[in-house]
């Protein structure tokens, strides 16, 4: 589903962000730019992205490295 319509970008996008190393809703939205032109989709891109981070430190403990590193 689209979270931000100003940039066309969707929550599936938002979650790949912190799969390949964003590890909060600054990070994502320099990556991906959600949030960056009217910020209306600004409290729905942060839930995404704290969902997703929740999600993903409950399973961190079966990733045998680090997500710690900067996105493009
Ligand atoms: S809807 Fe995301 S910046 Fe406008």
């Amino acid at each position: 589903m689209y979270v931000c319509l100003c940039t066309g970008v969707t929550d599936g996008q938002i979650r790949d962000a912190i799969y390949e190393g964003c590890c909060s809703y600054k990070e994502v939205r320099q990556a991906t730019g959600v949030a960056s032109q009217c910020g209306k989709c600004a409290c729905l891109a942060k839930e995404v992205v704290r969902e997703t981070l929740t999600k993903l430190q409950s399973a961190q403990s079966a990733i045998p490295y680090s997500v710690e590193f900067t996105a493009a």
